[in-house]
């Protein structure tokens, strides 16, 4: 790699968020609807980026394959990644929830059973609540579990609400407010401060416009 700084910029939900996030910032990409490409630059080729399930960005990040991301703190604390956290990006704001049937009341007491693609974020909740679970790891639909009979409830994303209500499910309790971070590597944060803290200027001018 060259002298760029190298950013993840995360798949999915987010991916739409971050970009519009870095244009209000001057840093503008072309868009990769269909391209197979797995490197791009923004078009004033300050830096290069690279997309990236978002799970796996803290990984590359905090290894130093990559310099920097943007990825939900759902994930930063899942994965308890030692990486820089510069700025709060304001952007995928939502909330991570227990949720379950709508018409069954639901105890901590019992040996829950608790479907989620969180699992260590979960069992710390439930450890802290001295509540004895039982944690099946998913990887999506997770909603899907206490109507199939695999869970009882379930901890995820809640954004709009939707996806709960229109499966007869409601949030039993609020586990923390999420929103995507900017993540950069412990080197890459002192060998390429200056790129690093040009990026950060960039992104907290917009943060703080929006905010
Ligand atoms: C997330 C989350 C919920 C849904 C919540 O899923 O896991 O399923 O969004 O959004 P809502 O409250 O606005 O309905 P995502 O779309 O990321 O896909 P997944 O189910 O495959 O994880």
């Amino acid at each position: 790699m060259n002298g760029k700084l190298l950013v993840a910029l995360p798949k999915g939900r987010l991916f739409d968020q971050s970009v519009n996030l870095m244009s209000k910032a001057g840093i503008r990409i072309a868009d990769q609807d269909g391209s197979r490409l797995l490197f791009f630059e923004d078009q004033d080729q300050q830096f290069e980026f690279v997309m990236l399930k978002p799970v796996d960005i803290p990984v590359y990040v905090e290894s130093g394959a990559i310099d920097a991301g943007i990825v939900g703190s759902d994930i930063l604390r899942e994965l308890d990644s030692d990486v820089n956290e510069p700025l709060d990006l304001q952007i995928g704001r939502c909330k991570l929830a227990v949720a379950g049937p709508a018409d069954k009341e639901v105890s901590y007491q019992q040996n829950l059973k608790v479907a989620t693609k969180y699992p260590r974020t979960a069992a710390r909740f439930f450890r802290e609540r001295n509540a004895h679970v039982h944690i099946v790891k998913l990887d999506g639909s997770v909603e899907i579990a206490p109507l199939l009979g695999l869970s009882d409830v379930i901890v995820d994303l809640v954004e709009t609400g939707r996806t709960l209500r229109e499966n007869g499910m409601r949030v039993i309790e609020d586990i923390s407010q999420i929103s995507a971070k900017l993540i950069v590597n412990r080197t890459a944060m002192k060998i390429k401060s200056q790129q690093v803290n040009g990026l950060i200027s960039q992104f907290d001018r917009v943060v703080y416009e929006n905010s």
